[in-house]
C-alpha cells in the first residue's frame, strides 16, 4: 500500500536506528518469516510489526486475531496497527522489557515472529529481548527472526549464553533489499529459559564488539 511506504518512510526519517527500514517487506519475505505458522501454532508474539506486512500473512495463514500480541515501539505505527487488527492485543511498548511484564500466564506462546532491527541493538538489549520473548515460549515453540545481513543477527556468544541455536530458514531475494530469515530454538537437554531464570548479569556479553559480532555465525542446516 502506497499509505505504508509513506508511513514507513517518515518513521525512518524521524528515527533511522529505531525503525531499520525504509520501506515494509515485501510479500515473499512475509510468506517466508511466517511459512511454519499455522491457526495450531496458538499464541503468538509479533516483535516491531510496523505497518503490518507480516500480520496480513499471518492472519492469511488462519491465525486468529485473539492469538496475536502485537509489540510495537513507534507511536504512529502502534495506533494504525490497532485500527487495522481491532481483535488483536497491541502494546505499545519496548520489546526490551517484555521479561518485566506479565504479558501471559506461564509459557503459552507457539511462536515469536520478529521484525526488530537486532544489527542496530546493543547486545545487552538483543540478550534482554530473547531471552524476554523465549520466556513465553512453549517447549518446541520457536523464534523467527529476519535480516538483512549476511549473518545470524544474533550473535554466537548470545546463543550460546542462552542455550539456543539458529538455523537458517531460507533467503528471500525477492525482497527490497534481499533478506535471510533464522530459526531460533533451545538446544535439547538445555535448562528452559523460563520467567523466572532470565540472566540477571549480562556483564560479559555486553563487551562484544561490532567487529566480533559480525564474525560470528549461525548454524545452516546440511
Ligand atoms: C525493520 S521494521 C519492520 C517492520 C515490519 N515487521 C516489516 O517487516 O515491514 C522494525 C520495526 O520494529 C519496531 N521497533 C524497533 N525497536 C523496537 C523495540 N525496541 N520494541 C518494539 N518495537 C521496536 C520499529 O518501530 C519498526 O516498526
Amino acid at each position: 500500500m502506497a499509505h505504508d511506504f509513506l508511513s514507513f518512510f517518515t518513521a525512518w526519517m524521524a528515527a533511522p536506528g529505531r525503525v531499520g527500514a525504509i520501506a515494509p517487506s515485501g510479500a515473499a519475505l512475509a510468506e517466508l518469516i511466517t511459512r511454519d505458522i499455522t491457526a495450531a501454532t496458538g499464541p503468538l508474539l509479533e516483535l516491531g510489526p510496523g505497518t503490518g506486512a507480516f500480520t496480513y500473512q499471518l492472519l492469511k495463514r488462519g491465525v486468529r486475531q485473539q492469538d496475536l500480541t502485537l509489540i510495537e515501539y513507534g507511536s504512529d505505527f502502534m495506533r494504525l496497527l490497532q485500527l487495522r487488527f481491532p481483535g488483536a492485543r497491541v502494546l505499545w511498548m519496548d520489546a526490551a522489557r517484555l521479561a518485566s511484564e506479565q504479558l501471559y500466564r506461564g509459557s503459552p506462546v507457539g511462536a515469536v515472529i520478529s521484525g526488530l532491527p537486532l544489527l542496530n541493538m546493543s547486545p545487552r538489549k538483543v540478550i534482554s529481548i530473547v531471552s524476554g520473548a523465549f520466556s513465553y515460549l512453549r517447549p518446541g515453540g520457536a523464534f523467527y527472526q529476519f535480516t538483512y545481513g549476511m549473518r545470524c543477527p544474533v550473535p554466537r556468544p548470545i546463543l550460546d549464553r542462552l542455550g539456543l541455536r539458529a538455523t537458517l530458514v531460507d533467503r528471500a531475494l525477492l525482497n527490497v533489499p534481499p533478506a535471510a530469515v533464522y530459526k531460533l530454538t533451545r538446544r535439547p537437554q538445555y535448562k528452559l529459559i523460563t520467567r523466572d531464570s532470565a540472566p540477571a548479569d549480562d556483564s560479559s556479553v555486553a563487551r562484544i564488539t561490532g567487529e566480533r559480532r559480525a564474525s560470528e555465525d549461525c548454524t545452516v542446516p546440511a
